[in-house]
């Protein structure tokens, strides 16, 4: 069972506390996994009481509650919120945030979880240090910062100097939801808990690997942060850059969060840097047109509320790269991610070589495939390995099949990513959230693209919504057997 603590959510009137942070909560609650005194402080700047939050609560968290809801456990839940109404930029505020706290009893354990813009987050952290707000002497003080973690190398280099002034590298959280997610985790147990791939997970046998990662969604309301961002930033340097490092990286000296974050600060640190003259060879990038989703019409992004008419900002971005060093030299790794594509879609497919010779004839082998290993992210939760073998009857004729796994699991262990981060926090364990080398490698990884594309005002590729993306992406490819591939 977690510690106490009052976990106080900046920004919970907001789209990501709405959708993921308070269900994550109801969730815990459910299950059982919160201490008696675990307080959910709710910190927003609209006038509302404790009441009026509930109301909110119930209204639209609750009632969208996996495997439905009940009114005890509603209850319980309910018990725990609490609102307080502050502008969050307005420093002489934190002081009465701190006399609220004090004076409700509530546990001296605080977690502050900013799910606020990425420049509200130094004056906040700073704000909340001087209102003495982050000393530890009475308990724990930890913040969990959102992503973006800057908007370039430099913005965050900039952020953790203002950062360091008030709080320890042991008391922040950089979340990366996508560490939580039980399939990433998986990536890692398939790796070391097996001996059998171990061997050939390298360059003498992987051709190629690919990292997708596709929704069916659109921009929606987040225009506003999203055409400052682009897919660039938005996924791949945080989330499918942490899936590339656990794809890659060298086997931890232990499971703990040292040791696991410097093997993939390591591995990102490897990456070849992408050269000026090579942004065009190892990088795509291309705006949804308006197009047909799931059956429904979709505008194009240029039509989207609060998109800058002129906006060459990408939904869709690729991306090729090479890891120099003795395991992945010379092996390309494609990622890619887009909005308003047919499916949502998160795969990580690793494909092997051809086997030296080829031993059957060709009226004996109906498809030349290699073997593929492919971990499907999400929506389905499996792992596929895919050989080649003989189909029954008597003559020897080739055919591709597949080892499948399943793991997704029923109710009462389908969590969602946040749900164990949010626990995390109150447990001290930081081996699933970013160290500070770990974003800031990340970052030098992209910076060079997102200079070049910056420079580019022009002109944007386009894709119709609706379509796996635009063909110019293709080019990244080495040789024609290579292709993306959306199947699990
Ligand atoms: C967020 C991005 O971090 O991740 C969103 O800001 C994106 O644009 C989301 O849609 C994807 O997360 P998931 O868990 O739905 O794959």
């Amino acid at each position: 069972m977690a510690q106490s603590c009052t976990y106080v959510v900046f920004g919970a009137t907001g789209n990501l506390s709405m959708t993921k942070l308070m269900p994550a909560f109801y969730h815990l609650e459910k299950h059982r996994r919160l201490a008696d005194d675990v307080k959910i402080l709710a910190i927003g700047r609209r006038d509302w009481n404790r009441e009026e939050w509930l109301e909110t609560v119930k209204d639209a968290v609750i009632p969208k509650a996996r495997g439905g809801i009940t009114d005890d456990v509603c209850e319980r839940f309910c018990q725990r919120l609490d609102y307080f109404k502050m502008d969050i930029l307005a420093a002489d505020e934190y002081e009465n945030l701190k006399q609220h706290i004090s004076a409700n009893h509530w546990p001296t354990n605080m977690a502050f979880y900013l799910s606020l813009g990425p420049d509200q987050f130094a004056p906040a952290v700073e704000y909340l240090g001087k209102a003495g707000l982050l000393k530890q002497d009475s308990g724990w003080r930890r913040v969990v910062l959102e992503k973006p973690f800057g908007y370039d190398a430099e913005s965050a280099k900039q952020l953790q100097k203002r950062l360091n002034k008030h709080l320890d590298e042991e008391q922040t959280y950089r979340i990366d939801h996508y560490l939580g997610k039980g399939m990433v985790q998986n990536l890692m147990v398939f790796r070391f808990a097996n001996l059998m791939m171990e061997p050939l997970w390298n360059r003498n046998y992987i051709d190629h690997i690919q990292i997708t990662h596709a929704e069916d969604k659109s921009v929606g309301t987040r225009a506003g942060y999203y055409d400052t961002s682009g897919a660039m930033r938005d996924m791949i340097q945080s989330h499918l850059l942490q899936l590339l490092a656990l794809v890659a990286m060298e086997p931890p000296a232990s499971m703990e969060a040292e040791a696991l974050r410097n093997e993939k600060v390591k591995l990102l640190q490897s990456v070849r840097p992408i050269m000026k003259k090579n942004v065009h060879n190892q990088a795509y990038r291309a705006q949804y047109a308006e197009g047909v989703v799931n059956g429904q019409t979709v505008p194009a992004y240029l039509q989207e509320p609060d998109v800058a008419e002129d906006s060459v900002t990408e939904t869709y971005a690729a991306l090729k790269l090479y890891i120099d060093n003795w395991r992945w030299a010379g092996v390309p790794f494609y990622i890619q991610t887009g909005k308003n594509m047919p499916k949502n879609r998160t795969i990580v497919a690793i494909r092997f070589k051809h086997p030296p010779k080829q031993f059957f004839r060709e009226s004996q082998v109906k498809k030349m495939e290699p073997n593929w290993v492919v971990f499907g992210i999400q929506p389905e939760e499996s792992i596929r390995i895919e050989i080649t073998a003989k189909q029954p009857g008597l003559e020897i004729m080739t055919e591709q099949t597949s080892l499948d796994a399943t793991l997704k699991g029923d109710d009462n262990n389908t969590y969602d990513a946040y749900e164990e981060l949010l626990l995390d926090v109150i447990k001290g364990d930081r081996s699933l959230f970013l160290r500070y080398d770990e974003v800031k490698a990340a970052w030098n990884v992209v910076d060079p693209v997102l200079q070049a594309w910056a420079a580019e005002t022009a002109y944007i590729d386009t894709y119709p919504a609706g379509t796996w993306g635009p063909d110019g992406a293709k080019k990244l490819f080495d040789h024609p057997e290579q292709c993306w591939r959306y199947h699990y």
